[in-house]
């Protein structure tokens, strides 16, 4: 059946390549959204939310079509497909961003939200974002909105309790410099690569972890093959909604609202989902998968990467801005959510 998904896959791209393949019969356009997750993750949950509000106001002129699992590519390639308009919209990490607008890099820095409540904030001050999410058009495409995907900490082979265990271990990150750059500085040996390909380069050593929310050891079963879950959670980077910008700008302003008000929608079920998810998550893999949660001393952590915030201000400017906001929200929260 992999033979058959890769031949519906290479039609699907081939058609929206040479054709646009954009109308069906009765005129509609179709509005085609491609991620990366599974259809019971929240994420696909968000959208199938964006798919009904959308056809509930705009059905006469608009079909959404939900493409999951990279069946369209990794993320990487759906960006590119969003860029040129062979696809509508597609979900990714920021981290994926950074090679367009590196304002995105400040979501990569370790421990950068010092509480989820202040992430949470920070993500939900849409006035604000709303800017950043403008820094892409450039690339033909922009941001229209975020999806809490937890808080991101290493999982390996073998145990992890302190950065010390990190050394030499080669442990996979998303594809962008300053993902790179936050692993080394735990002492790892980063090894980017797309989703997609961590499941079998743990499975056959070729990396010795990777580091990801809870999700990822259930829906990609990456709990299968790495049996220690240590909570030192470095990071809570944040997935967003990306469209092309072409697209976004031919709709009327009435039509826009509808889609602005889906993607609100849609991030409301998403995280909704996700809280209850994630629970769920971290009791399959320990009763089921047989994985070990470590509760880790995150302090020596933090110390580990001490300086890299300040490295990463001092080598690119365009976080400043960002990188003072997100600080009133964690002042904010301060010693009300700390972990
Ligand atoms: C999370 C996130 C994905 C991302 C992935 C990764 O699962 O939700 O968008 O691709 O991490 O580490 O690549």
């Amino acid at each position: 059946w992999i033979a058959l998904v890769l031949c519906l896959c290479m039609f699907s791209v081939s058609c929206l390549a040479l054709t646009g393949c954009s109308s069906v019969g009765d005129g509609k356009k179709i509005i085609r959204i491609a991620h990366s997750q599974s259809e019971t993750h929240p994420e696909h949950l968000g959208l199938l939310k964006f798919k009904e509000y959308v056809e509930e106001n705009l059905g006469d002129k608009y079909e959404v079509q939900i493409y999951p699992n990279e069946l369209l590519g990794s993320q990487k390639k759906a960006i590119e497909l969003t860029q040129t308009g062979a696809i509508d919209f597609t979900l990714v990490g920021t981290p994926n961003l950074e090679n367009f607008a590196d304002v995105y890099e400040v979501f990569s820095m370790p421990y950068l939200f010092t509480s989820e409540e202040a992430y949470h904030a920070a993500m939900m001050d849409t006035d604000y974002m709303d800017k950043i999410y403008e820094s892409t058009d450039e690339a033909g495409f922009r941001v229209l909105t975020w999806y809490d995907v937890g808080s991101r900490s290493f999982y390996a082979k073998k145990k992890i309790e302190t950065p010390a265990d990190l050394k030499g271990l080669k442990i996979r990150v998303q594809e962008s410099p300053a993902s790179i750059k936050m692993a080394n500085a735990f002492g790892a040996a980063a090894s980017p690569m797309s989703f997609g390909e961590v499941y079998t380069a743990i499975q056959q050593g070729v990396i010795d972890g990777a580091e990801n929310n809870e999700l990822a050891l259930t829906n990609n079963k990456h709990g299968e093959v790495a049996k220690y879950y240590s909570y030192n959670r470095h990071q809570m980077v944040p997935d967003v909604l990306v469209g092309n910008l072409k697209f976004l700008n031919s709709l009327s302003d009435d039509e826009m609202k509808v889609f602005k008000e889906a993607a609100a929608l849609s991030t409301e079920v998403e995280r909704e989902e996700w809280s209850k998810q994630v629970e769920q998550a971290k009791k399959i893999a320990q009763e089921d998968m047989g994985v070990t949660f470590v509760d880790v001393d995150v302090q020596p952590f933090k110390e580990a990467v001490k300086d890299v915030q300040k490295e990463m201000l001092a080598d690119n400017p365009d976080i400043k801005d960002l990188y003072e906001h997100i600080q009133t929200f964690n002042a904010k929260y301060e010693g009300k959510g700390d972990d």
